[in-house]
């Protein structure tokens, strides 16, 4: 019986290789909520960073603006679209940016891009991650209660 040639597969170590994507400028109407940088132990066995990990991060950096207006306890309902542009690679600092699309009853809608810095090209932006989710204003017992702001004196932006 033939042997297989291929060697055994093995996790692959971190992937530094440099990613051929478009930069892209932060977009000006969006806020900056988050920066974070993923870890080697963020990795999955290809060796660029676990999506799950990244929707992690983008569920946290989706409740920011939110956050505000519901002025208490939220939960997340739905994640109403998720897209993985690029890969992230160890090492990327990561600029998570938010923006409040739909302030319902008792729901909210939000944007939120990712893009990274590459570590050996700081200062660029490649977009990453786009997705959109929704988060409901709870009350003590988790059930949906009315979202108490509708308006924010001051909308902060980068
Ligand atoms: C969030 C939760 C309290 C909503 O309860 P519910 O009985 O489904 O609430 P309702 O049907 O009254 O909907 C509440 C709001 O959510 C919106 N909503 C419900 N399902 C939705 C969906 N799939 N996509 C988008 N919005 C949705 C409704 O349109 C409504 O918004 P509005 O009041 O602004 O019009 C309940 O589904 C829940 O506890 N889910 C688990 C949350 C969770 O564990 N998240 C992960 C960790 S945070």
């Amino acid at each position: 019986m033939p042997t297989d040639p291929r060697p055994p597969t093995t996790l692959r170590p971190p992937n530094l290789e440099p990613v051929k994507a478009p930069h892209e400028d932060l977009p000006t109407d969006h806020t900056l909520v988050l920066k974070v940088i993923p870890m080697p132990s963020d990795a999955n066995a290809n060796g660029d960073i676990f999506g799950g990990w990244v929707m992690a991060q983008v569920d946290l950096a989706g409740s920011v603006l939110p956050a505000r207006y519901a002025q208490g306890r939220m939960a997340t309902v739905a994640v109403n679209q998720f897209i993985f542009r690029q890969p992230v690679r160890v090492g990327d600092i990561l600029s998570l940016v938010a923006k409040m699309e739909r302030i319902g009853r008792t729901s909210m809608t939000v944007s939120v891009g990712v893009y990274a810095e590459r570590i050996r090209t700081q200062g660029r932006y490649i977009k990453v991650t786009e997705a959109q989710l929704t988060y409901v204003a709870i009350d003590d017992d988790g059930r949906p209660r009315e979202v108490p702001v509708r308006e924010l004196p001051v909308q902060d932006t980068m």
